[in-house]
C-alpha cells in the first residue's frame, strides 16, 4: 500500500503537484492562512480543482493527522479553571478566526509555574530563541471548497465550542472529533433558522 502511495506520489511529481503530502502533515498553522476566511473575490461556485494534483493535496491536506509543535493538554488547564476564551481564543468571541496562542501566552504563567517539567523548559527555551509554536491545522477547508466561516455569529448565539468541536475540554492535545462537512452547517441552520442560502457560507 505503501508503494502505491509513493509511487502515485512519483508520478504527481511528475506532473508537478509535489509530495509535500508524504509527510502526513498540513501545512503549519502560521503559514497556512485561514482559507475559509481568504476571500479572493472569486464569484465562482466550482468544486474543481485545476489538477489532478491540487485534489490530491486538498484532501490530505483535510484529512491528515496534524502533529502538534508541543503536546498541550487542553484538559490541565480547563481543570485549572481557564476558560477557551482567555488568553489562547480571545478572537473568537470577536470576529472569524479563534486565534492560536504565541509562546508568549504560555510564558505569562508559565515564566513562574511548572518551570522544572520539561515541556514547559521547552517553550521557555523557544521564546528565548524567539522561535514561535507553529501549531498545525486541526480544521478547515479546502480552498476549493471556498467556504467562508465566521465564529462571532455563533458565539453570539450561544452555540457551545463543543458543538463544533467535541469534547476538547478533557483531550489533551486537540483533536478533530467533530466533522465539518456540509450537513453538519446546513442542517443546524435550518433547525436555529440561521441564513441558509449558499452564499451565506460560500465565494
Ligand atoms: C493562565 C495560565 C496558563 C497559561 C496561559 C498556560 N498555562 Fe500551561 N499550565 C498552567 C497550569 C496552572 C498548569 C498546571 C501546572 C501543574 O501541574 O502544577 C499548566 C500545565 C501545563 C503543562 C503540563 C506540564 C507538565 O508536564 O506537567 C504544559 C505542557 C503546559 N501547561 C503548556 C502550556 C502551553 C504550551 C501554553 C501556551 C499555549 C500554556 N501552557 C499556557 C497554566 C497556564
Ligand atoms: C458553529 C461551529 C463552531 C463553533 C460554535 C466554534 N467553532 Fe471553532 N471552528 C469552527 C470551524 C468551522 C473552524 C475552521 C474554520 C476555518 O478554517 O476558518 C474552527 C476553527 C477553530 C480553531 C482553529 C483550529 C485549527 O487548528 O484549525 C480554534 C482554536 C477554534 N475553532 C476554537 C473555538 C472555540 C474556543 C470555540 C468556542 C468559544 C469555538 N471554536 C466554537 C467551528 C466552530
Ligand atoms: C449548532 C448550530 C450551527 C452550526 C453547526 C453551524 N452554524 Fe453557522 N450559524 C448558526 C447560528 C445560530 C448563526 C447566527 C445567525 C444569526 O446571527 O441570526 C449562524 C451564523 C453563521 C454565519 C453568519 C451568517 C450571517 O450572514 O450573519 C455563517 C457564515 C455561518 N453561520 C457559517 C457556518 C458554517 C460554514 C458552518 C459549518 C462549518 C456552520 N455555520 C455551522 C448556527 C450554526
Ligand atoms: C451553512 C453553511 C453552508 C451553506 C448554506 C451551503 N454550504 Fe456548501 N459547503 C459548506 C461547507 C462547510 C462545505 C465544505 C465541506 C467539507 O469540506 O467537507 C461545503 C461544500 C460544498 C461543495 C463541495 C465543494 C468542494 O469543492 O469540496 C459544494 C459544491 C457546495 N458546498 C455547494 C453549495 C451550494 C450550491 C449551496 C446552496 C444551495 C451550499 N453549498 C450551501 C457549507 C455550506
Amino acid at each position: 500500500m505503501r508503494y502505491v502511495t509513493v509511487l502515485s506520489c512519483i508520478v504527481l511529481s511528475i506532473a508537478g503537484a509535489g509530495c509535500s503530502w508524504l509527510d502526513d502533515r498540513p501545512a503549519p498553522y502560521t503559514s497556512a492562512p485561514f482559507t475559509a476566511q481568504a476571500h479572493s473575490g472569486s464569484p465562482r461556485l466550482t468544486t474543481a480543482r485545476d489538477t489532478l494534483g491540487a485534489a490530491v493535496n486538498d484532501f490530505f491536506w483535510v484529512k491528515s493527522t496534524p502533529k502538534q509543535p508541543i503536546e498541550f493538554p487542553h484538559n490541565t488547564h480547563v481543570e485549572k479553571g481557564l476558560a477557551c476564551t482567555e488568553y489562547c481564543h480571545e478572537a473568537v468571541t470577536k470576529g472569524p478566526q479563534a486565534g492560536l496562542p504565541s509562546v508568549n501566552t504560555c510564558l505569562i504563567c508559565h515564566a513562574a509555574i511548572a518551570t522544572d517539567r520539561p515541556r514547559i523548559q521547552q517553550i521557555t527555551q523557544m521564546s528565548e530563541k524567539g522561535i514561535d509554536l507553529s501549531w498545525q491545522r486541526v480544521y478547515g477547508f479546502a480552498p476549493a471548497a471556498h467556504v467562508r466561516f465566521n465564529h462571532a455569529p455563533h458565539i453570539r448565539a450561544n452555540v457551545e465550542c463543543a458543538t463544533c468541536h467535541g469534547d476538547i475540554a478533557h483531550q489533551t492535545v486537540a483533536q478533530r472529533n467533530v466533522d465539518h462537512n456540509m450537513g453538519f452547517c446546513v442542517t443546524c441552520h435550518r433547525e436555529k433558522h440561521a441564513p441558509n442560502d449558499c452564499l451565506t457560507c460560500h465565494y
